[in-house]
């Protein structure tokens, strides 16, 4: 039977250390790039992609991602009886009524690999997308996740996003090497290791933060260990499921931010506001003058 693509899990119970202070009460995810919090970028990915179950695995402080989540009754009334269509279509516009949530808690912080098995009650047997909302991805001509969406079902096998990053940022990334090129994107993988040192990276080509598992994975998940910086590592797990079956790996087509970090946070918030359709001209005029 060939499988299709209908559940995305959204791990979002890190603590964003690289973000502190801002992440002392709030979450990461939460942050704006201009006027939309990173989790709703990530979420409106999916859905283009069609994807219309969500999957958030949350932990302490995140309760305003549920909020934002939730149908807000007061808020949507209050803007019908003054008139401001404009916003509440804004408002209403976060969650379509196709599109189902659904919460789960990570009680402990013991990893990405971790989180991703707390969704398994939910996921069951199925493939599935997992995305993190802090690497934001642009593509104008086709939604990264979609890309991916569509290899996963011509090739019905694990699909990982990557990309070519220095070689002294290897230590930030799960590295792969690759084994057969099947086209000018797509290339199996042979292994996978989570943040090598610069001087025994086996490549340059690191995973970024858009995964297509299938369901096999939450079976190894549950017996991996405790790996780099003693977490369960989806890194890990994805090498266990390369001896099992194939993997792929798909060079996407488009633009990432780092938006877990404040530097690539900073240079998503320009490049996004000067594509806004609002603010976009202005905002460049204003540059212009900054940098007179
Ligand atoms: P990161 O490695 O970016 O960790 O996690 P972090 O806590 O978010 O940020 P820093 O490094 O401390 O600044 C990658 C993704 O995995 C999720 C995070 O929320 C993020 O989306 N994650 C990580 C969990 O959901 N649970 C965990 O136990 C660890």
């Amino acid at each position: 039977m060939r499988e299709k693509i209908d559940l995305a899990v959204f791990p979002v119970a890190g603590f964003g250390t690289r973000f502190l202070p801002a992440t002392k009460a709030s979450p990461k995810e939460m942050l704006p790039i201009v006027d939309k919090p990173l989790i709703q970028y990530a979420v409106e990915e999916a859905y283009a992609a069609g994807i219309r179950t969500m999957i958030f695995v949350t932990g302490r402080n995140k309760w305003s991602i549920t909020e934002h989540f939730d149908i807000a009754y007061e808020l949507e009334n209050e803007l019908r009886v003054r008139g401001k269509a404009e916003f509440l279509q804004v408002v209403e516009g976060v969650k379509p009524r196709d599109m189902q949530v659904v919460f789960i808690r990570q009680e402990l912080a013991l990893g990405l690999g971790h989180a991703v098995l707390c969704a398994s009650p939910v996921v069951g047997e199925r493939a599935f997308a997992v995305l993190l909302a802090d690497d934001l991805l642009v593509c104008e001509q086709k939604p990264v996740l979609k890309q991916m969406v569509e290899v996963f079902e011509a090739q019905q096998q694990a699909v990982l996003g990557v990309m070519e990053v220095p070689r002294e940022q290897t230590q930030r990334y799960g590295i792969i090497t690759a084994g057969a090129q099947i086209n000018q994107r797509l290339c199996t993988v042979q292994a996978v290791v989570e943040k090598p040192a610069p001087n025994v990276a086996p490549s340059t080509q690191a995973v970024i933060g858009r995964y297509i598992l299938p369901g096999q994975v939450m079976q190894i998940l549950q017996h991996t260990p405790e790996g780099t910086g003693g977490e369960i590592q989806l890194t890990d797990a994805i090498a266990q499921l390369i001896e099992q079956q194939t993997v792929l790996a798909y060079r996407f087509e488009g633009k990432r931010y780092d938006c877990g970090d404040k530097l690539g946070y900073l240079q998503a918030n320009v490049e996004m506001g000067l594509k806004h359709p609002q603010l976009g001209a202005q905002f460049a005029q204003y540059l212009q003058e900054l940098s007179r």
